[in-house]
């Protein structure tokens, strides 16, 4: 029986009965968890760091060492990865979450190739006209209504599905890192400390929220201060030492739905107990010798990025200046028409029909590639006259490998940074606004180039488009490359140029990662260029082809990993951010400290 039924049924009889806590003082788990502290060897960690006994990047530097710790323990990539996933939801609560969700690729040793589709979920009551006034025109207010875009969480039934087919270590041992760094604190880095300065307005609108992140004065956190998180150090334990049911039929399902309930959203427990975490067939291409693994819809970036590089495979750049105007408006074009394909047709695939294959055709991107003129930008209008509609600004990627190859690339975002901005008193975790990436309104265009296609309308129980691009890169079964990015819509073209200038150019890691971005998306009609780091000539003579060009100060954030010729893992942290690798130089004997192999 899927774990959703089993939910069902076990909600029918349960939740009528349950008594939902109103703080973390009730909250009681059944069994005490291990302490978890941290094993007495190094850690090699920095913004690039080799090792051959594996290797956790990710945007926060206790997340890393906590993954690092699970690998020099013995544990494998999944577990590192589901330590790291936890201790993000505790210490960068801009986009780690369990209030949230996601997409998780995995490759084994052994070559095998899975992913996890833990994308949040419509409830119910969801449907075409959520957004619509009476009359039927957009209604702005229910559009940005964070009560509204509350989707049901997938992050813990993500993770747990993954543990239970991968996993080597218990799976309450994993979360004893992130419960330590929410129960006994973790020092306030300077990038969460600006993140919640910047959304200082709406993380005020909450009162748990404001209770998280304002002292009584109502001054916002400041960096090198002392986060302590005792509420959602009791959620996790709860979820460390029940399992996911707790959350998903259990009393937080409950006080979740009650509290959305009573501001006017429609989520409700019954929504959680149908959560079901899917595996998903990754997307294979076969590239430069090797083969591409991305996520297959409702992500948009496994079918975008392969577009995007075969387009340019076409093309003899080797020898070509990589940040020169040639290179440059060749990429330009590339997204372009990889982001009309993914307006028009993706969305989620049990839904609607996605024709997958036809946009991964040879035929398909050869045509793509003959369309672009050399000389001259195409404009928009002209390849198909409909824009598509906005995405999420923040999401957070990791890359994770162990000693023997096993390799997890996984994204996962609340949507907006700090979704919402909605705290749920006594539960300490952030929900996501993930809803607000459905189109609007059918065939609706707007000045900032929203528009309806038919494939992401809202809908019940239906998951929203993404554009999370977790991807592995790998030669003959052996990964090269795990990669991702934030960012929205430009994770695909953060992921795109990645991969462009390691597998295509084959450039040295670091070059890969800190080198300038680009991106295009097709609506608006604008290339949009990292600020002061092209070269003008670049910039004037992509003016001069037609691009209107417009800058951002940063694009993405691709913690990666590679691996060199002589099979070292190198871990890259996008300095654009606040990337961190970490890697165990040493392993322990399995069993050593805390962290034993599953029963
Ligand atoms: N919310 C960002 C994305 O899924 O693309």
């Amino acid at each position: 029986m899927p774990l959703s039924a089993r939910r069902r049924l076990a909600a029918a009889c349960a939740l009528a009965a349950l008594i939902v806590p109103t703080g973390c003082e009730q909250v009681r788990s059944k069994i005490a968890p291990p302490q978890f502290e941290p094993p007495k060897i190094t850690l090699d960690v920095g913004r690039r760091v080799e090792s051959e006994l594996g290797m956790v990047v990710s945007i926060d530097e206790a997340a890393s060492r906590a993954g690092a710790w699970i690998l020099a323990e013995g544990g494998n990539a999944v577990d590192a990865a589901i330590a790291t996933a936890f201790a993000l939801a505790v210490t960068h609560p801009q986009a780690g979450n369990i209030g949230g969700g996601g997409f998780m690729i995995i490759h084994t040793p052994e070559g095998e190739v899975d992913a996890v589709d833990y994308r949040e979920t419509a409830p119910l009551a969801f449907d075409h006209d959520v957004f619509l006034d009476e009359r039927g025109g957009l209604d702005r207010r229910k559009r940005s209504d964070p009560f509204l875009l509350v989707g049901v969480p997938g992050t813990i039934a993500g993770l747990h599905l993954a543990h239970e087919k991968y996993g080597s270590r218990s799976w309450n041992v994993l979360l004893q890192p992130a419960i330590d760094l929410a129960q006994k604190g973790f020092v306030v880095p300077p990038l969460l400390a600006a993140d919640v300065y910047a959304n200082r307005e709406k993380l005020a609108m909450h009162p748990a929220t404001r209770n998280l992140f304002f002292d009584a004065q109502g001054r916002p956190i400041e960096a090198g201060t002392r986060l302590v998180q005792p509420e959602l150090a009791s959620v996790l334990r709860a979820v460390a030492t029940e399992g996911p049911d707790v959350f998903y039929t259990g009393w937080i399902a409950k006080a979740v739905a009650q509290h959305v309930e009573n501001n006017g959203g429609l989520l409700r427990a019954n929504d959680f107990a149908r959560y079901d975490a899917k595996w998903r067939k990754p997307i294979r291409t076969e590239i430069a010798t090797g083969e591409l693994y991305g996520m297959p819809p409702p992500s948009s970036g496994g079918v975008a990025v392969p577009q995007i590089l075969g387009i340019l495979a076409g093309y003899q750049l080797g020898a070509i200046d990589p940040v020169g105007p040639i290179v440059a408006h060749i990429t330009a074009e590339a997204m372009r028409r990889a982001f009309r394909d993914r307006a028009h047709y993706l969305g989620d695939p049990d839904f609607s029909a996605i024709p997958v294959a036809d946009l991964l055709n040879q035929k398909h991107i050869d045509s793509m590639r003959e369309s672009i003129d050399l000389a001259r930008a195409t404009k928009s209008g002209t390849l198909w006259p409909e824009p598509v509609p906005a995405g999420g600004t923040e999401t957070t990627h990791f890359s994770v490998i162990d000693r023997n190859g096993m390799a997890v690339s996984n994204t996962t975002t609340l949507e907006q940074q700090f979704g919402g901005g909605i705290i749920v008193g006594g539960l300490g975790f952030l929900l996501n606004n993930e809803l607000g990436d459905f189109n609007a309104k059918a065939g609706m265009t707007d000045a900032r180039g929203n528009i309806g296609t038919a494939a992401n309308l809202p809908d019940s129980s239906k998951r929203p488009l993404s554009s999370m691009t977790p991807s592995i890169f790998s030669r003959n079964g052996k990964v090269e490359v795990i990669t991702g990015s934030p960012g929205g819509r430009t994770i695909i073209n953060t992921v795109a140029q990645v991969l462009f200038r390691r597998i295509l150019l084959g450039q040295e890691p670091t070059q890969c990662v800190w080198a300038p971005r680009m991106h295009h998306q097709w609506f608006p009609d604008q290339l949009v260029l990292e600020r002061d780091r092209w070269p003008e000539q670049t910039i004037e003579q992509l003016k001069q082809r037609g691009h209107t060009i417009v800058y951002r100060d940063r694009l993405g954030s691709a913690q990666s990993i590679f691996r060199d010729e002589y099979n070292k893992f190198i871990g890259v942290g996008d300095r654009r951010r606040d990337g961190w690798a970490a890697a165990p130089n040493i392993i322990l004997p399995a069993g050593y400290y805390v962290n034993k192999p599953k029963k």
